[in-house]
């Protein structure tokens, strides 16, 4: 399917129509830039993290998670340079008011109305609030604009308390805020949003190696999603490029098809070198120092960074797993999720509502081992139709026989193909198709 803009009202309007995504404070006019995951949503959401955390985490024996606090210090972001730097130019236009960062337009004319702009400001992408009843300058505290810091910040404490050997990962999902002057394109640019960073800390000497090696790894993770190798590529970023704290970057990058040039960030991959536990022992006074036992010798170790967001995955996913094609003369919309992440893993379906005492029973025996969902209303075919626009991998359909046979018909969403099975086998036939695949059960 070719990457269009029609595409993406498309899924957009399906989102909100379905349950994944809606308008925050929609009753309100909406809330611009913010977010609410709906039924389907928070399942996918869900599932898409799980994927990550197993894949970082749970699979290896050197990454550690941590949950820490989005409030956070003050001096977090002073000694992590965020005070300073973290601002975008932005103008605005003096007719309509509108704001636009200023590496964005072109020329001293507004781009909505062809007003006058502003000579640039710089405005700051933190998001501040204030500790305690007194709005003051001296309560004031942060919303972290990235989950990194604080695994910087606890560095020592988790070296103390694991005594993990060099080179060890300490990874977190969690929420992040910046207030992007334009946040835009659905979830792929909002105020608020979840990143999945992992920091990976080893010899300085090592750290290209650990970059081919983590950008390998997440250009996979990504594949295991199910997204197309087509739909992904790698950008190494220049020189001029670069952060003031990475030595290197490369960005894994979708077919996002609102983006210029065809491709936008999915997730950098990032060697930080030992600006950040340098720049927090700078500022805290305190030692972060890693004791090489062995070797009786300190080290600052140096810092391989993956880090991704959850809504970008989420978009991507969508946009790749989303098809239009026509099964008997009818077209029909196809969420071609991979089993892993689908909300709904299967749908049991009545022929009839007559069915529906015995068909409820078959919906309680999978209910303990899968999302179920159960539908009754209207034809079979519609709802084959509504299950296969929310991804759901298989249908269970309960018809007269199964009266009689006390047997049930699988019916698989991509390949339409379909098997019969006794009721008492159920589990274990679809517990192995999910670890097989519909093919090699
Ligand atoms: N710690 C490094 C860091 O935060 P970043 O490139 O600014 O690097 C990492 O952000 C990832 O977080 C991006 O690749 C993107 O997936 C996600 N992200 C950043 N800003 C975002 C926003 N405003 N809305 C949604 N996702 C965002």
């Amino acid at each position: 399917m070719a990457f269009d803009e029609e595409l993406m009202k498309k899924l957009v309007s399906l989102c909100k129509r379905l349950g994944f995504v809606f308008q925050s404070g929609e009753i309100y006019g909406g809330l611009q830039s913010a977010w609410d995951y709906g039924p389907l949503g928070v399942e996918l959401k869900k599932n898409i993290e799980n994927s990550w955390w197993n894949f970082m985490v749970r699979t290896r024996s050197n990454v550690f998670g941590v949950d820490t606090a989005i409030i956070t210090h003050p001096e977090v972001w002073r000694s992590s340079g965020h005070v300073e730097n973290f601002h975008d130019p932005m103008v605005d236009c003096r007719s309509c008011k509108g704001r636009f960062r200023a590496d964005q337009v072109e020329g001293r004319k507004c781009p909505e109305c062809g007003g006058e702009l502003t000579e640039p400001r710089d405005f700051s992408l933190m998001f501040k609030t204030f500790m305690g009843p007194v709005e003051e300058d001296a309560a004031v505290v942060y919303l972290r604009p990235e989950t990194c810091q604080s695994i910087f910040t606890n560095f020592r404490n988790i070296a103390n308390a694991l005594r993990p050997e060099l080179p060890f990962g300490i990874a977190q999902i969690g929420k992040a805020f910046r207030n992007e002057i334009t946040a835009r394109n659905f979830i792929f640019r909002s105020r608020e949003f979840e990143q999945m960073e992992m920091e990976f800390f080893c010899r300085p000497e090592e750290a290209g190696r650990w970059m081919e090696y983590w950008t390998a790894e997440r250009l996979a993770w990504y594949s295991s999603l199910g997204i197309r190798k087509e739909s992904l590529r790698l950008r190494p970023h220049s020189r001029e490029e670069l952060a003031h704290y990475a030595a290197a970057c490369v960005d894994i990058e979708y077919a996002f098809p609102f983006c210029a040039g065809g491709f936008g960030e999915l997730e950098g991959i990032a060697d930080r070198t030992d600006y950040d536990l340098g720049a927090h022992m700078k500022g805290s006074g305190q030692d972060l120092a890693y004791v090489d036992q062995a070797a009786n010798q300190k080290v600052i170790p140096y810092v391989v960074e993956t880090s991704g967001g959850v809504g970008r995955t989420f978009l991507a996913v969508l946009l790749d797993s989303y098809y239009e094609d026509v099964i008997e003369d009818r077209e029909r919309v196809v969420l071609r999720l991979s089993p892993e992440l689908a909300p709904v893993k299967v749908a049991v379906l009545p022929l009839s509502r007559k069915l529906e005492g015995d068909a409820l029973g078959v919906a309680d025996i999978l209910r303990p081992h899968w999302p179920v969902s159960f539908d009754v209303t209207g034809s079979i075919g519609k709802r084959y139709r509504r299950m296969d626009e929310i991804g759901t991998p298989y249908c269970v359909t309960f018809d007269f026989d199964s009266l009689n046979d006390k047997a049930v018909t699988i019916r698989e969403r991509d390949s339409l193909g379909q098997i019969r099975v006794p009721v008492e086998r159920l589990v274990d036939v679809m517990t192995g198709i999910f670890a097989k695949g519909w093919g090699n059960a």
